[in-house]
């Protein structure tokens, strides 16, 4: 059991939610020129996919950021690594992140860029993990509520590797750092084969290799 993948979000879900999520945005700014924020690395994969299916004159900023962490997990106090290029005084602002944890780090940063005063700030994750928030935060647009586990895929890393895995798959981290080649085989271009909820076991169905 304890070497069980999870494919939690399958890359054909991910894609039909991002276009829904596009679409929204495109109605929501309808006439506006927003600006999309992306928190590297985690959030870039979702972010490309996400612009390309908005369709409005938007513009697109990176920021780089460090958590402080402790013991006991994230302190929610946050070190601008790269910082944006432009000004956003009076633009509507978009931050767009990978995954939304204790929202320590995002509180952090919200609270960074209203400082700046935008127009509008809100906040666009592909994954809720709602349960596990100590830092209340309103976010206007979320993809998927994710369950408390621990997941890689689709720009999540796990010791900075996987972020290209292209489905989204929950496993033990502990697990994956005594045998860190665990995920290699899921590393595929295949017609998507996993649905939803499989439970993938090392001896367990696989991704056809091309
Ligand atoms: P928060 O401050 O606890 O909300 O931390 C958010 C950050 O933690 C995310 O941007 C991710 O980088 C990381 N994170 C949280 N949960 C996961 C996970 O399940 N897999 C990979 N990274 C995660």
């Amino acid at each position: 059991m304890a070497s069980e993948v999870t494919v939690l979000f399958p890359r054909e879900e991910i894609r039909e939610r991002v276009e829904q999520l596009g679409a929204e945005l495109t109605r929501d700014y309808a006439g506006r020129t927003p600006v999309l924020i992306s928190v590297l690395k985690g959030g870039s994969i979702f972010l490309a996919d996400l612009f390309r299916v908005t369709l409005l004159p938007l513009r697109v900023e990176f920021m780089s950021i460090s958590a402080y962490g402790g013991a006991s997990g994230p302190s929610g106090v946050v070190r601008i690594l790269k910082d944006l290029d432009r000004d956003i005084g009076g633009e509507d602002v978009l931050v767009v992140e990978d995954i939304v944890d204790t929202g320590l780090t995002l509180s952090y940063l919200l609270s960074t860029l209203r400082s700046r005063q935008p127009n509008s700030l809100e906040v666009c994750t592909l994954l809720d993990k709602a349960v596990r928030r100590i830092a209340p935060l309103g976010m206007r647009y979320v993809g998927f509520d994710c369950p408390d586990r621990f997941v890689v895929g689709y720009g999540l890393d796990h010791e900075e590797r996987y972020r290209n895995l292209p489905d989204i798959v929950a496993v033990d981290p502990e697990t994956l750092s005594a045998d860190p080649d665990l995920l290699v085989p899921y590393l595929t271009v295949a017609e998507g084969s996993a649905s939803s909820g499989e439970v993938v076991g090392p001896e367990g169905p696989r991704y056809s290799p091309r």
